[in-house]
C-alpha cells in the first residue's frame, strides 16, 4: 500500500509533511534530508521511552545514519510520569552535556509522551530548534503529533506548562502499531470517533461502515482513519493555531465528563479513550437538551463507539462530585463548565452549561449506571 503525504498549512507556520503508511520509518533519514530546517544538522537527537526504544529506536537510527545523520538518543521511563518538571531537566541537561547546537534538531519517537516531551524540549532549549515527530501510538498518529502542543505536566494539573511548536515533518509509520496493546488501541480509535463527529458526515459514516475493521485493526482502514484526522485536525488548527478563536476546542468534544471521570476513578483504572467515549456518549445526550442535538446522532454515536470497543463504562460517581471534578479542570472558566456539544455531524458548539442542568443530566447518567 503506498504510503500517503497531506500537507498541514498553517499561518505564519513553515508547512509540513505528514507521511502515513507501513514503511515510511525505513524512509525517516532520506526524508529529512530534503527538509530545508533539518538536512543541514550536524546532530539529531532522538528522544524515545523505555518501551518504545527497544521495538523501533535501532530502525529510526539505522535510517538516519544511512542518511548520513549523526544521531544521539535519550530514552525516558514510559508513561505520564515522564511528562514532569523532573525529567524535561534531565533532557535539557542531556542536550546541553552532548552540546547540542542551535542547527540540531530532535526527533520523538514514542507515544504522545514523548512527543509532548520532546516537542517541549526542542522549543525551548536554545530558545527552540525543529522537531520531528515519529509518532508510535494511534494516538499520537491522529492527534498529538499534529497542531504543535507541547508540554509537561505539574503537580497542580495536566499540560499546565507548554508552547505551541509546529513539528517539521511527521512520520507515522503504521507498521509500529503492530506492537500496541488492545488498551492503547481504544484509546486511539476514541480519538478517531471524536474527530469523525466533529468532522463531517463523510467521515461519520465513512467510520460507521469501517468501525469493525478499524477495532480489528486493518491496514488499510487504519492507514485511512489517520489520514483522515491529520487533514481534520490540520484544518481545524490552521483555523485556530493557538486556540483563541473558538475553534480547536472542538478536539475537547468529550474531554469534559471524560476528564473527571478519569480524576474521580482513579487515573489509569479507565484509558482516557475509555473516558473520553464515555464523555461524547454525554455530551450528545445533553445537546439534544440544549443545542437540538437529533436522537439519530446520539444512536447512531452509539453504534460507532460500541463497534470500536468502547462501550459504556460500568461506573459512576455521585453527580455532585462529578460537577465538582469538572470545575476544577482547567477548560472551565470562572466556575462555569463548558461541553462541546455536537448540534449535529460535522456541526457543534461549546455551551457554558448551568450548574442545575449538569446535575440532572448526571443524575440521568448515574442511573443508567444502576
Ligand atoms: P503514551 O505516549 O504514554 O503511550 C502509551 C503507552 O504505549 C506507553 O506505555 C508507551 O510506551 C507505549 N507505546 C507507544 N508506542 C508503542 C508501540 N508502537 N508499541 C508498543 N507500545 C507502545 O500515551 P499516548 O496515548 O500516545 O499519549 C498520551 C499523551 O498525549 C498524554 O500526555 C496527553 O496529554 C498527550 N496528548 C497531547 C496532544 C497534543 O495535541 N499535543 C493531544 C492528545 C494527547
Ligand atoms: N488535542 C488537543 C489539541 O491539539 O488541541
Amino acid at each position: 500500500m503506498p504510503a500517503t503525504k497531506i500537507v498541514v498549512n498553517i499561518p505564519d507556520e513553515a508547512s509540513y509533511a505528514v507521511r502515513v503508511g507501513v514503511d515510511v520509518l525505513d524512509g525517516l533519514g532520506a526524508a529529512l534530508r530534503q527538509l530545508p530546517a533539518v538536512a543541514a544538522a550536524p546532530r539529531l537527537l532522538v528522544i524515545s521511552d523505555d518501551n518504545v526504544a527497544p521495538l523501533y529506536l535501532d530502525a529510526a537510527k539505522a535510517s538516519l545514519s544511512q542518511a548520513g545523520f549523526r544521531a544521539a538518543d535519550i530514552v525516558v521511563p514510559a508513561g505520564e510520569g515522564s511528562k514532569s518538571l523532573a525529567v524535561i531537566g534531565e533532557v535539557w541537561e542531556a542536550m546541553a552535556g552532548l552540546g547540542l547546537t542551535r542547527d540540531c534538531a530532535v526527533v520523538a519517537l514514542g507515544g504522545g509522551v514523548v512527543g509532548d516531551l520532546a516537542g517541549f524540549a526542542a522549543s525551548t532549549y536554545m530558545r527552540g530548534i525543529p522537531v520531528v515527530q515519529v509518532p508510535t501510538t494511534l494516538l499520537a498518529m491522529v492527534d498529538s503529533s499534529v497542531g504543535g502542543k507541547t508540554g509537561v505536566n505539574l503537580e497542580a494539573g495536566k499540560n499546565l506548562v507548554g508552547t505551541f511548536k509546529q513539528p517539521a515533518y511527521v512520520c507515522a509509520s503504521t507498521a509500529t502499531l503492530a506492537t500496541l496493546s488492545e488498551r492503547e488501541w481504544c484509546c486511539g480509535c476514541a480519538e478517531v470517533a471524536k474527530s469523525a463527529v466533529i468532522d463531517s458526515d463523510d467521515f461519520f459514516f465513512w467510520l460507521l461502515d469501517n468501525a469493525a475493521a478499524l477495532a480489528a485493526r486493518d491496514e488499510a482502514v487504519t492507514a485511512e482513519a489517520i489520514a483522515r484526522c491529520v487533514v481534520f485536525k490540520a484544518r481545524v488548527v490552521s483555523e485556530d493555531k493557538t486556540e483563541s478563536r473558538g475553534v480547536r476546542e472542538c478536539l475537547n468534544y468529550g474531554h469534559t465528563l471524560g476528564h473527571a471521570v478519569e480524576a474521580l476513578s482513579g487515573y489509569g483504572t479507565y484509558s482516557h479513550g475509555a473516558a473520553v467515549a464515555e464523555g461524547m456518549r454525554f455530551a450528545a445526550r445533553l445537546g439534544t437538551a440544549l443545542a437540538g442535538t437529533p436522537e439519530e446522532l446520539v444512536s447512531a454515536q452509539d453504534e460507532l463507539l460500541d463497534a470500536l470497543g468502547l462501550e459504556p463504562l460500568a461506573w459512576s460517581a455521585a453527580p455532585e462530585e462529578m460537577l465538582d471534578a469538572m470545575k476544577r479542570d482547567k477548560k472551565a472558566r470562572a466556575g462555569v463548565v463548558r461541553f462541546v456539544v455536537p448540534v449535529d455531524v460535522g456541526r457543534w458548539e461549546l455551551v457554558d452549561v448551568d450548574d442545575a442542568v449538569i446535575l440532572e443530566h448526571l443524575r440521568a447518567w448515574e442511573a443508567t449506571k444502576a
